[in-house]
């Protein structure tokens, strides 16, 4: 019997445990660098096998919600290297999230207040991200309508995860997270709904999947590609992602892809969304386990109870959990032992107004009656 609590070696590194910590965006820094308190966080959050960093813009280009920690200078280095150090030290392993959100941004967080960047010029609708409001003020926005990229910012913007990648070795990162689930920027140029290209990016699926593909191996020789991953959210439906034509086939090939590559990790994320489309999403996930021959760890709505369910079925490897880490340091030790765990408060999950402790890195470890 698997349990969530066995050692696990993945690419070449021992992980004390089968349990991830999922990349949590939380807004805590006011000058997009991180400081001794993210470094407290995830130091806190460090028992489990392995913390995956909130997503971090590779570019201010990339960026599309303030206060989210980058990537891409000496400031930012410096300060992932508190966080680094402080989750080593507790003998925890953390990789870095490369984040590009293409379409979801806003004029008012671009340089030059120019539009953000996407495979075509349909804006996200029925959402926000968090920029400046007209009124001068940081709050929730509508995504402004994108500009398409001309061929040569597509491999330019490649180059910038080969830097911000390398900018992770530097800061001590136990290797990097592609991030191209969720509706970003590699989802925006998968989809053909919204990618409209007519060059070597657009059309066909392989012509979709080319900016990632390129991205990942480009990743892969800077960094060597034991240390990269990717993180996939197929069939999701958040951020006005829509279902488009070729959908099916094109995840089908990006899993065939990914099968030819070594990667460290393919992290799925499955979102509540996916009922809409239950059979399909059972079918790429069977599918692709039995073709990548490398580490899955998934994410979405799991309970113990649920992560040694599918390890015993053998469908994964590794369990990823978002929420119950925001409230619950010691998720690990909770779950081993049964004891319960604490709720969340929704409120302060993002956001840097009054104390950036609070919600953050006040939630006390168990105490046993
Ligand atoms: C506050 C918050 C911020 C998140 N930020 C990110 C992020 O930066 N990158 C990402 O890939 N997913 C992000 N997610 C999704 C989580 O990684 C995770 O997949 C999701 O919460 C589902 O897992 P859970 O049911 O265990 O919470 C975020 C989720 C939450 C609740």
């Amino acid at each position: 019997m698997k349990t969530l609590f066995t050692p696990y070696t993945l690419a070449d590194m021992e992980l004390k445990n089968r349990v991830v910590m999922a990349p949590m965006t939380r807004t805590r820094t006011l000058n997009d660098v991180a400081d001794e308190v993210v470094a407290l966080y995830y130091s806190q959050r460090a028992t489990a096998g392995l913390l995956i960093s909130e997503g971090l813009p590779v570019s201010e280009e990339g960026r599309g919600y303030l206060y989210t920690p980058g990537l891409y200078n000496d400031e930012h280095v410096k300060g992932w290297r508190l966080v680094t150090d402080a989750v080593h030290a507790k003998g925890g392993r953390i990789f870095a999230q490369l984040w590009h959100v293409g379409r979801m941004s806003h004029t008012s967080l671009q340089m030059g207040n120019i539009a953000p960047v996407s495979s075509g010029t349909i804006p996200a609708t029925n959402t926000t991200v968090f920029a400046w409001t007209e009124s001068g003020e940081p709050g929730p926005v509508a995504p402004s309508v994108p500009r398409m990229l001309d061929t040569h910012e597509v491999k330019r913007i490649t180059d910038d995860f080969v830097k911000s990648a390398q900018l992770a070795m530097d800061a001590g990162f136990d290797g990097v997270e592609i991030m191209a689930a969720n509706g970003f920027i590699f989802d925006q140029f998968l989809s053909s709904e919204l990618n409209s290209r007519t060059d070597e990016y657009g059309g066909s699926v392989e012509n979709r999947q080319r900016f990632l593909l390129e991205t990942i191996d480009a990743v892969s020789s800077q960094i060597g590609s034991n240390k990269v991953a990717v993180r996939l959210s197929p069939f999701g439906r958040i951020y006005d992602l829509a279902p488009y034509e070729g959908e099916e086939e094109t995840w089908s090939k990006i899993g065939e892809a990914l099968s030819l590559r070594r990667l460290a990790y393919v992290h799925l994320y499955f979102q509540p969304t996916y009922a809409t489309a239950p059979s399909v999403a059972e079918k790429f996930r069977a599918d692709f386990r039995k073709s990548f021959g490398g580490t899955i760890i998934a994410a979405g709505g799991f309970d113990r109870d649920v992560a040694e369910e599918r390890l015993n079925n053998n469908e994964i490897d590794l369990v990823a959990f978002g929420v119950p880490f925001i409230a619950n340091p010691d998720l690990v030790e909770r779950m081993k032992h049964g004891w319960p765990l604490a709720e969340s408060d929704r409120a302060t999950y993002y956001g840097v107004s009054g104390s950036p402790e609070k919600g953050y890195t006040d939630y006390p470890v168990y105490q046993e009656q």
